[in-house]
């Protein structure tokens, strides 16, 4: 039996750790190069670069593999993975691969904010426009793709307000018309949502966030069906995308626990929303398992579960009331990122520019691996604080 045909949990643990790799160590070891030596110019010459094979730095050691090739092995359908040294990057090469001036790119209006920022002015600059349509079109993207549409970006559930979207039926209506989707798949790993079984054509991780898992590295990985991924491995490379192999090696030794840390996230999560969802200065609970969230059903219909990723209305609070809120909190960190192993919060102000309005009083938070019970008796204080104030 190969890993490919195992459980998520065994892929897990054992993908990515070949025996040429890692000899008699449990994992590959760190292995830093930039030149690789060979015996014969011959040999230089006509050593090609890919997975397993040692060329030049940049095209990776066993470390960068064996992260790459355990990805892969994640994502039933796919013919390998690329890592890069950020999530943005992980986002900004595939679609450079793809796109040619004169095409159109559709964005969902809930993306992360940066990647909004490389399609309204790196994209736009390199004569390829975007439109953004609503996360909640579902199949009625048939009717936003237009002449020169190329490429569909789906983001599900989406940046600080979670919409949840229908991504294998768009995804089919884009197959059909030889357009190409990609999916920022970093809220649910490929654990919780499998996309490339899904039709997704190229599969985006910030592995920032979960693979990680410890908010101590920058990586992000593109993994992507036979159609796609040589175009992305041979873009990459001639943008000169590597990663460090001390950056991918903290990526195996995150992922090898990412299913036990999800299903903590998980557990955690639900408990402190269940919990929100019962307070009076507490409106909408925008997590994807609870009814309030738009696209709930799609999550009930195509995801195995949750993580510990969502947001909530603060009563009516301005940006004031909830960075009061926020600072006052002791167990939850203020900053960027999330899927470490510790909680976070922040006060959100999502842009839109179609689709329904955004709550302007949003919080957003990780739910980290503390006592669930910790983090609502903290929750509870604040609240208590901002209501008395
Ligand atoms: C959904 C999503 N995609 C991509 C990224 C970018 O990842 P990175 O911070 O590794 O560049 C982030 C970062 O917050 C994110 O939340």
């Amino acid at each position: 039996m190969t890993n490919r045909e195992r459980g998520n949990e065994t892929r897990l643990v054992h993908s990515g750790r070949r025996g040429e790799w890692r000899g008699r160590l449990v994992n590959p070891p760190v292995e830093r190069a930039s030149t690789i030596l060979f015996d014969t110019v011959e040999e230089l010459r006509s050593t090609k670069a890919g997975l397993g094979t040692y060329r030049y730095g940049l095209q990776g050691t066993a470390t960068q593999w064996a992260l790459a090739e355990a990805l892969t092995e994640l994502e039933p359908g796919a013919a390998g993975t690329m890592l890069y040294s950020s999530g943005l990057a992980a986002i900004t090469a595939p679609l450079l691969a793809i796109l040619s001036p004169g095409d159109e790119l559709l964005v969902p209006d809930s993306v992360y904010g940066p990647t909004r920022k490389f399609c309204d002015t790196f994209l736009k600059h390199f004569g390829v426009s975007t439109r953004y349509y609503d996360p909640l079109v579902g199949t009625g993207i048939a009717d936003v793709i237009g002449e020169s549409t190329r490429a569909i970006i789906v983001e599900s559930p989406g940046s600080l307000t979670l919409e949840v979207q229908d991504v294998p039926g768009i995804c089919a209506i884009a197959r059909k018309r030889g357009i190409v989707t990609l999916l920022d798949n970093t809220w649910a790993t490929p654990l919780l949502f499998p996309a490339i079984a899904s039709g997704v054509d190229i599969s985006i991780l910030a592995a920032t966030k979960y693979v990680g898992g410890h908010a101590d590295v920058m990586l992000g990985s593109v993994t992507a069906t036979a159609e796609y991924f040589s175009r992305i491995e041979e873009v990459s490379w001639d943008l000169g995308h590597s990663v460090s192999p001390d950056d991918a090696w903290l990526g195996s030794r995150g992922l090898r626990t990412m299913a036990v840390r999800l299903r903590q996230h998980e557990e955690s999560a639900l408990k402190v929303a269940g919990w929100l969802k019962g307070q009076p200065q507490v409106g909408r609970i925008l997590h994807p398992a609870f009814p309030d969230c738009p696209g709930h059903d799609y999550w009930k219909r195509d995801f195995k579960g949750s993580s510990g990723l969502f947001s909530f209305e603060l009563g009516s609070a301005d940006l004031a009331a909830r960075s009061a809120f926020v600072e006052s909190l002791e167990l939850f960190g203020i900053g960027f990122s999330w899927g470490g192993f510790e909680s976070i919060a922040i006060p959100v102000d999502p842009v839109r520019t179609v689709g329904q309005a955004p709550a302007p009083n949003l919080v957003r938070v990780h739910i980290g691996l503390e006592d669930a019970d910790d983090l609502i008796a903290d929750l509870g204080a604040a609240l208590k604080r901002i209501s008395t104030s």
